[in-house]
């Protein structure tokens, strides 16, 4: 398979669905990871899903970090540029509609989804974000003119406070993002009924 920049792997739809969910997992993850959430999200669609190009002891990720929670902003800027060219090189490969890639991502890969909602706004449909947190901030607002934003959060989440999701979910919508924000009595791990949530609300936002 061609890499495209990012080993990846890649599903196509079994229904010639419209829908691609673009797959991004976290920290240590690859890009197998999140195949089998994406088809509980949405059996229909179509599934990218790349790996992380930066190793943290080993560890995959989408971008580096100094510290927890303290992201290298230069490093983090290059990689979603590169993972926004990514995503219009495998639409182009593989024949998918770039104005119906929602992404998926856990954590590390919620933070560079949000990455790319800030500075590639018309990279994505839409996003579904688990455990994200702020990736930086903007000196000007992207327009993401009602552009359907889940944000899934754990109660007891010990990564990322309280506030930090509140943050995300403000500066998302003072962007003009629609976003639905969920609390899970959870830690940073997925909880039952979040993936049922999540399938929920893409068939709301994203009807086939
Ligand atoms: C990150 O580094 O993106 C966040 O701290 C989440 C994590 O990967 O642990």
């Amino acid at each position: 398979m061609t890499d495209l920049g990012f080993v990846h792997r890649y599903i196509p739809s079994p229904s010639d669905s419209p829908l691609t969910l673009l797959l991004l997992h976290g920290t240590g993850g690859n890009e197998s990871d999140l195949l089998n959430l994406g088809r509980e999200l949405s059996p229909e669609a179509a599934l990218l899903s790349p790996r992380g190009r930066v190793l943290e002891n080993g560890m995959p990720r989408f971008f580096r970090r100094l510290a927890e929670g303290v992201f290298d902003i230069e490093d983090l800027t290059g990689q979603t540029h590169a993972l926004a060219r990514f995503v219009g090189d495998a639409s182009r490969t593989y024949g998918l509609r770039p104005e119906k890639v929602v992404a998926v991502g856990y954590s590390n890969g919620a933070n560079i989804a949000g990455s790319m909602l800030i500075l590639h706004p018309g990279a994505l449909a839409g996003a579904i974000l688990f455990r994200p947190m702020v990736p930086f901030l903007p000196d000007k607002l992207p327009d993401l003119a009602r552009k359907p934003i889940l944000v899934l959060a754990g109660s007891r989440d010990a990564v990322v406070p309280r506030d930090e999701t509140e943050r995300l979910a403000s500066l998302l919508k003072r962007a003009g993002a629609d976003v639905t924000l969920r609390w899970a009595t959870a830690t940073h791990a997925i909880a039952d009924g979040e993936v049922e949530a999540g399938r929920g609300w893409l068939a709301a936002k994203f009807p086939s």
